[in-house]
């Protein structure tokens, strides 16, 4: 994960982008390993997902740090709803590496991805506001998507 400036990727797409170069770039990373984890053979699937989780990890924990500093009034649900993606992830890497159950690998994958898409606009995207009113981070405006309610 980089905290580098703010580059579009050609991973997000522009309607998750929320104008906060951490964290357009946490999930341009995020959508970028959950890419390689659908082109990833079986033979190295698992080593994909562990690149994926480690990732998510830190990303929502860089989330949650925020919330937490911000006293976010919605900061339970949302965490609540990355320690639910995070047990999901673990009992389905379980039911691949026990069982060889790689079809219910990718159908998380498809999954993630539309969860990923909703959390970014809901949750993400009123994080990205309150950093944005109390003066945390800088947002750029032209690719600040408000919140969906
Ligand atoms: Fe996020
Ligand atoms: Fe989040």
């Amino acid at each position: 994960m980089t905290s580098s400036a703010p580059r579009p990727s050609s991973t997000l797409a522009p309607d998750l982008h929320l104008g906060e170069p951490m964290t357009d770039t946490m999930h341009a990373e995020f959508v970028a390993l959950l890419d390689a984890l659908a082109r990833a053979a079986d033979a190295t699937w698992l080593d994909a997902f562990d690149a994926w989780v480690a990732h998510t990890k830190q990303h929502f924990a860089q989330e949650e740090t925020w919330m937490e500093e911000m006293r976010l009034g919605p900061r339970h649900c949302h965490a609540s709803q990355h320690r639910h993606v995070l047990n999901v992830a673990g009992e389905v890497r379980r039911q691949v590496a026990e069982e060889g159950r790689f079809a219910k690998g990718r159908q998380l994958v498809g999954e993630l991805r539309e969860w990923f898409a909703w959390h970014v606009k809901s949750m993400d995207a009123v994080l990205v506001e309150a950093l944005r009113e109390r003066g945390i981070v800088q947002v750029d405006q032209a690719a600040h998507v408000a919140p969906v309610v």
